[in-house]
């Protein structure tokens, strides 16, 4: 499903972020990518859905090389990965709805369906209450499931998630790490950078370390 092969990404001013990346993660697999803050975890993310190329090497993701990925094909690779930022990325002019909505509407998806669809993705992240509310108006927890919400809407197939529980609490942590969970019972490959090892280990799931650009 995803596969790196001698990757290295050297940003400007020479920081190498990723040293000879070579590893496969499987379809289905629910993997924690761990290491310490500037190991290269976002980087590594960032091959994935193309949002940096690698300086050298190669990433394939369901079998299309994603490092020479031209650029108008990036949004439909876009559409194969859900997404949740760490800094979330939501849109604070648009409600709730509105946020998770819009992966549909950029798609031209009819509007019964959007209605039908967003509704179930914020039944599942347990915010329909909140639907009308504006991104300021919600907790820092709430945020992160409406990131999450939009990240799960297509189905995608693979689902990648950037230190999701960084500052929540146990209860809230497990109740974010139980929607991969289930995301990952319905097939989707998830993979979560953290740099919480404890955490990795709680869940079980594979483990892949990270440290200066290497896997180790
Ligand atoms: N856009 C960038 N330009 C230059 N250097 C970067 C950029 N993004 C990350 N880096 C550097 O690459 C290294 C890995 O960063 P990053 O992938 O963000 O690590 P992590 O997510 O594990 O904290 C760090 O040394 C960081 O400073
Ligand atoms: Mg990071």
């Amino acid at each position: 499903m995803i596969e790196f092969r001698y990757l290295s990404k050297v940003y400007d001013r020479g920081i190498r972020a990723l040293n000879n990346i070579t590893l496969k993660i499987e379809r289905g697999e629910f993997v924690f990518l761990v290491g310490l803050s500037g190991a290269g975890k976002t980087t590594f993310l960032r091959m994935i859905y193309a949002d940096e190329r690698p300086t050298s090497g190669f990433v394939y993701v369901a079998g299309k090389d994603v490092g020479n990925i031209p650029r108008r094909n990036i949004p439909y690779l876009r559409r194969q990965i859900g997404i949740v930022f760490q800094d979330f990325k939501l849109l604070y002019s648009k409600t709730v709805f509105e946020n998770v909505a819009f992966a549909l509407r950029v798609i031209g998806t009819k509007e019964a369906e959007v209605y039908k669809r967003t509704l179930k993705a914020l039944n599942i992240v347990e915010l329909t209450q909140k639907k009308s509310c504006f991104p300021y108006e919600l907790s820092g927890g709430e945020q992160q499931r409406v990131a999450i919400a939009r990240a799960i809407i297509n189905d995608p197939p693979i689902l990648l998630s950037d230190e999701p529980t960084g500052n929540l609490d146990a209860q809230l942590t497990n109740g974010i790490i139980n929607l991969f969970l289930n995301a990952n019972e319905q097939g989707t490959t998830v993979i979560i950078a953290t740099h919480d090892l404890e955490l990795a280990r709680r869940y079980g799931g594979r483990i892949i370390h990270i440290a200066n650009g290497e896997i180790l």
